[in-house]
């Protein structure tokens, strides 16, 4: 199966642990994690599943606003493109999985809440499937690091993903060539 992660991140955290869940997601077959901004419309085409990942600014995906407001160092792991226009982009899924994670503060969601569930809903609306709920990735503070076991527990959620996608995915691969 042939994975993808996509990801966006202004100090390096959702990089690493887009980086763990493309580790995790190898035990499936290839995968990788690639910053938003250096995908190719054609990057898409033979994709299993796709991953995509953010930081949660304001309450949600990060705006050029917000982005602004944080001022990043010339050496943060961006690009010029935000993932809350990307999915507008995309090719249709045609039905192929996908799932969503956010890094956001370590408190209850309802007071931080969740980059994952905007994505999840833009690859809704663009044909892709939801392969499983939205994750969330905690830090400890604005810049992080991530908390203790955060990146044993991406690692092992990008096994997990593929576990349940790998099996259908192959199975509509058999019959789409026996079409
Ligand atoms: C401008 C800005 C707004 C933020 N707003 C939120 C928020 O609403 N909820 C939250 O949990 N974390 C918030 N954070 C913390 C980020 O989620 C944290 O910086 C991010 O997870 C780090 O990921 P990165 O290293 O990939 O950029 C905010 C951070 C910035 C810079």
């Amino acid at each position: 199966m042939e994975s993808l992660v996509v990801y966006e991140s202004l100090y390096g955290n959702t990089k690493s642990v887009a980086e763990a869940i493309a580790d995790g997601l190898r035990n499936w077959g290839s995968s990788r994690a690639v910053i938003v901004g250096a995908i190719e419309r054609s990057d898409l085409e033979h994709v299993d599943l796709l991953v995509v990942g953010a930081p949660t600014h304001a309450w949600g995906l990060p705006r050029e606003r917000t982005w602004t407001q944080a001022k990043p160092k010339p050496s943060s792991p961006t690009a010029g493109i935000r993932l809350r226009a990307w999915p507008d982009q995309l090719p249709s899924g045609v039905g192929r999985p996908a799932a969503s994670f956010d890094t956001r503060m370590n408190r209850p969601r309802f007071v931080t809440g969740s980059a994952a569930r905007g994505i999840a809903r833009r690859l809704h609306h663009h044909g892709w499937a939801r392969a499983t709920a939205p994750a969330s990735f905690l830090v400890t503070g604005t810049t992080g690091p991530l908390i203790a076991g955060e990146l044993d527990r991406a690692r092992a959620w990008g096994d997990a993903l593929g576990r349940v996608a790998a099996p259908t995915r192959m199975s509509e691969r058999t019959a789409e060539r026996a079409i």
